[in-house]
């Protein structure tokens, strides 16, 4: 890696995006660990300088369920050098939750924080004539494609569209937001083609030992949840770190655009995700509910 490369992350105060904050640390990035909560980033700091003694960090406050701080953080680092991006930050909210901007926080955080933040900074970085490596985090391909997005009810107004049992409703909705991510990042791509900046998407893989989704299981789906996260025959966090650091940094994927990876394997997520019209449905609505341009 470059010296001086600069790599951002969300999320990275827990679980994957720790991991994969800690791995481009040891790999010689100044990492900038994006976190909503001040105790919660220095945590985070203290156990990746532990392992990585040298490792060069700097902290950004935000919380990315709310518009007008993701907006704020894409302002500050609108200047900042930025090689590497890393949308990862997720959350498994109630379907009833709303944020204080009166947003349903799974749609806010897991697709409309890394669309307006990769948007304003992606395209920022091909206007400077910058190269970057844009990533984001998604899920299992295979899992979403029973899960298409609602693109006339992103915000899961409809508690009932989301099936039963009712338990089960915020994993649906996160499934959702998890296709959103895919169909952004083809979108992305196609804006920023013959630019230096690439956006692709990658599974980390079921992970073992993150908070994602504890707060919301109910039931069964508390049990079945805890099994999975405690279960040690699955991989843990640095696992899941694999396929987004190897985007963010390998050189044989170098000006690779616009594709979504599991085990560093490039794969087809669902018709559902690649379809023009319906990207360009999502696309406009996320630029309406984020205060962005509309421009095609
Ligand atoms: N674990 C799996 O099996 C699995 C499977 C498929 C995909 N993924 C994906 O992997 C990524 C990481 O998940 P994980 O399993 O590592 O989950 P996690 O341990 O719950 O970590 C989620 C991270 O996102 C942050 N975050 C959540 N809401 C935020 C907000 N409003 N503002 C700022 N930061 C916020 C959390 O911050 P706090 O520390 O403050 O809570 C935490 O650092 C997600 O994109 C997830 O969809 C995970």
């Amino acid at each position: 890696m470059d010296r001086g490369t600069t790599a951002v992350v969300t999320g990275a105060t827990n679980g994957i995006g720790e991991a994969i904050a800690r791995q481009l640390a040891a790999a010689g990035a100044e990492v900038v660990l994006v976190g909503r909560d001040p105790g919660r980033l220095r945590a985070a700091r203290e156990r990746i300088t532990a392992a990585v003694p040298d490792a060069v960090l700097r902290d950004e406050l935000a919380d990315l369920s709310l518009v007008a701080d993701v907006r704020a953080l894409a302002d500050r680092l609108r200047d900042s050098r930025i090689d590497i991006l890393i949308s990862n930050a997720a959350v498994v909210a109630d379907i009833a939750d709303r944020t204080a901007e009166g947003l349903q926080p799974t749609l806010a955080t897991n697709h409309l924080a890394p669309y307006l933040l990769l948007r304003t900074l992606g395209e920022n970085l091909a206007d400077a004539g910058r190269s970057a490596r844009l990533v984001v985090v998604g899920a299992s391909p295979t899992a979403l494609r029973s899960v298409p997005v609602d693109l006339d009810d992103l915000g899961f107004r409809n508690p009932r569209a989301l099936g039963f049992p009712p338990s089960f409703r915020p994993f649906v909705a996160y499934g959702r937001t998890k296709n959103m991510n895919a169909m952004f990042v083809y979108s992305l791509a196609e804006r920023l083609a013959g630019s230096g900046v690439t956006v692709n998407g990658a599974h980390p893989g079921i992970i073992r030992h993150t908070g994602l989704g504890r707060e919301s299981a109910r039931g069964l789906l508390r049990i079945f949840g805890w099994s999975q996260w405690v279960n040690p025959l699955l991989p843990g966090p640095d696992a899941g770190a694999d396929t987004p650091v190897w985007l963010a940094t390998a050189p044989e994927v170098e000006g690779v655009s616009g594709r979504f990876f599991v085990r560093r394997k490039d794969v087809a997520t669902a018709a559902h995700t690649t379809d023009p019209a319906r990207r360009t449905r999502l696309w406009d609505e996320s630029a309406r509910l984020t205060g962005l341009t509309v421009d095609h």
